[in-house]
């Protein structure tokens, strides 16, 4: 045991301190297979040792490049072979293009002593929310037609738009992922005033005034009034609720009307009326 963590830890210390220079650079191809498909190797590399897919919110995204990505990751396996190795194939099943990926420098021109394996990804593709991948890869030039393919094969579902990441995805946005309305209320006499922050993808709000026990949500409480407000754009918005009785339990609840509704992000906010001093003032003297 002791030996065996010894071990564990001493690699990712020269993992860290000098991990082979080395890159794979992919490039987009048209078609779902390499050019040295159609040859018959005179030699070719192993098989690639893992291929694996996850979840990537991109920093660098623009129009050209996904914001949120399927991160996919392989390790080729440190052997004589590589002087054979021209390159990684990719390909994610239903994307139109595969991607070329061609190591810098080459692995015969590297130091990999002490190395197992080395990995190494690539973040081409978009993203989309609850959707199944298969990702195929496999290490150029390819085995001849009846031997082993060598390819490895991974399939990878993304989660829906209530994940952290996956809110971020446009179509998520659109449906009101990520809309915070930052709600805030003042009562006075028997109004209360609220104001709140409009989506661009929601022009239509319900906004109801109850009264309830609860501090999350109206139900099962008293509705008091109620109005709909119309809005354009990512804006602030003020509205006024007619309001009867004391302050205490009064809450808001503002209802979205965004189009595709998702049932976690088109979710009904609601927020304590906040009872100001003036309003307590009113309280007492009525
Ligand atoms: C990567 O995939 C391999 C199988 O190809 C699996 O054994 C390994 O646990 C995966 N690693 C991660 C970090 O997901
Ligand atoms: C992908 O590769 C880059 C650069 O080699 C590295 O910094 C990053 O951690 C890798 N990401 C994953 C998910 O393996
Ligand atoms: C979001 O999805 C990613 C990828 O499937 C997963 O790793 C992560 O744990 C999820 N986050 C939450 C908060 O569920
Ligand atoms: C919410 O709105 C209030 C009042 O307009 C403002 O002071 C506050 O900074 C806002 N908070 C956020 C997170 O936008
Ligand atoms: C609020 O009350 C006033 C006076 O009672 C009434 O005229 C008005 O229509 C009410 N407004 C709403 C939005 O219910």
């Amino acid at each position: 045991m002791k030996s065996l963590m010894f071990i564990s830890l001493f690699t990712l210390v020269t993992w860290c301190g000098s991990y082979p220079q080395t890159r794979a650079i992919c490039e987009e191809r048209l078609g779902s297979v390499p050019e040295e498909w159609m040859y018959e190797p005179d030699a070719r590399p192993s098989k690639l040792a893992a291929l694996n897919v996850s979840l990537a919110e991109r920093e660098d995204a623009h129009e050209d490049h996904p914001k949120l990505a399927l991160t996919i990751s392989w390790a080729i396996s440190i052997d004589q072979s590589n002087d054979h190795l021209v390159g990684t194939w990719i390909r994610v099943v239903g994307y139109e293009n595969s991607f070329r990926c061609q190591y810098q420098p080459p692995f015969n021109e590297i130091d990999t002593t002490g190395y197992e394996q080395l990995w190494f990804n690539l973040t081409g593709v978009e993203a989309e929310p609850e959707k199944t991948y298969y990702v195929i890869g496999y290490n150029i030039p390819t085995p001849m037609i009846g031997d082993d393919p060598g390819s490895k094969v991974t399939q990878f579902r993304t989660p829906g738009c209530s994940n952290k990441t996956m809110m971020h995805h446009d179509s998520c946005v659109r449906k009101g992922c990520i809309w915070d309305p930052n709600v805030t209320s003042i009562h006075s006499k028997n109004q209360v005033e609220v104001s709140f922050t409009s989506s661009k993808y929601s022009t239509e709000y319900i906004i109801r005034l109850c009264r309830s026990k609860s501090e999350m949500e109206c139900t099962g409480g008293e509705y008091i009034s109620k109005v709909t407000t119309f809005t354009e754009g990512e804006s602030r918005w003020l509205t006024t609720l007619n309001s009867t009785g004391p302050c205490d339990l009064l809450h808001i609840e503002l209802v979205p009307t965004f189009p595709g509704w998702h049932p976690h992000c088109a979710r009904t906010r609601t927020a304590k009326v906040s009872c100001t001093p003036t309003g307590k003032y009113h309280i007492i003297m009525s």
